[in-house]
């Protein structure tokens, strides 16, 4: 038996197989929790990363934030801190990085955990205001991306913000990108890296918005270390102006269009039948 399969258990194929020692193994999460480690993966750049991030919170709704996925380091505090007394929803499918997120909770702060495949949330349509993504779409295989990102698009109400903290588009100036030994290095850590790379994220969420009759603007961008990074903010627009298109990857499955309620106020954790019984687990609120 492979040391990855120990932690298959219902998880994603692909993130056990590649990133086990990154996310699942307890040893690693105590490791790479550590700024200085966080930071020296990220080249240095966490904490520019971590402040454009929230500077673009700053301007986005704040009423119902989904942070998708844990992140190692001082995101989630920073985030919590910057929405006073407002909850943060963390969504993420591994337990020990739910805990891990948790543990910096402070008296007082909101932080409400459930585990969930991104893939297919079990909230409701138009729950969130704004949604975080922090350097989880490059992880991810192309397919699974594309489902990620349809969620996102589901569970955005119009109005709402999707701000994605990522790689830039294709490096190739850049001297990381460049120099063969660091781009060797970099995309054999990062599995994905390169198809990530050469995507148009603003197409896919266009594509998977379609069902929905929504879809996206893209309203600020700011670009970090030479462009290898950015921190995109997406606005989520009512009314589809783009024409009937080929969907572009063939695996997109539109969701929850049947309309599962869209009452702002209303619990988010409200299952969602139709991702129930899609694709692997979406369940389990209280980790
Ligand atoms: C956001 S990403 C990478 C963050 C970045 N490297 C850091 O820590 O600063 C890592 C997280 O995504 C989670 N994750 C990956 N694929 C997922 C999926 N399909 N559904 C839910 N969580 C997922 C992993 O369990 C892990 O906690």
């Amino acid at each position: 038996m492979k040391i990855y399969q120990r932690y298959l258990h219902g998880m994603p194929v692909y993130l056990v197989r590649h990133y086990w020692w990154a996310y699942l193994w307890p040893k690693a999460v105590w490791f790479f929790d550590h700024q200085m480690i966080i930071n020296a993966i990220l080249f240095g750049q966490y904490q520019k990363l971590m402040k454009a991030t929230l500077a673009r919170l700053q301007h986005a709704p704040q009423q119902c934030v989904l942070q998708l996925t844990c992140v190692y380091g001082s995101l989630t505090p920073a985030l919590l801190q910057q929405l006073k007394s407002s909850a943060l929803h963390i969504t993420d499918v591994a337990t020990v990085q739910l805990r891990l997120a948790q543990s910096k909770q402070k008296h007082g702060q909101r932080l409400l955990a459930t585990r969930m495949n991104a893939e297919s949330l079990a909230y409701k349509s138009n729950s969130f205001s704004t949604i975080v993504l922090f350097f989880l779409l490059h992880e991810m295989p192309h397919e699974v991306r594309c489902h990620t990102l349809s969620e996102c698009m589901r569970t955005l109400k119009p109005g709402g913000s999707l701000i994605m903290t990522e790689y830039g588009e294709l490096p190739v100036n850049h001297w990381l990108y460049r120099f063969a030994a660091t781009r060797w290095m970099i995309t054999w850590l990062e599995p994905f890296l390169d198809g990530f790379w050469h995507e148009d994220i603003e197409l896919l969420l266009n594509e998977s918005g379609q069902p929905l009759g929504k879809r996206v603007e893209r309203v600020a961008q700011e670009n970090i270390f030479a462009a290898f990074y950015r921190v995109t903010e997406f606005k989520i627009i009512q009314g589809c102006k783009l024409k009937p298109a080929p969907l572009h990857s063939g695996h997109l499955i539109p969701r929850g269009e049947g309309g599962d309620g869209g009452d702002p106020k209303s619990n988010p954790y409200k299952c969602n039948d139709h991702a129930q019984h899609t694709r692997h687990i979406a369940c389990s609120v209280d980790v």
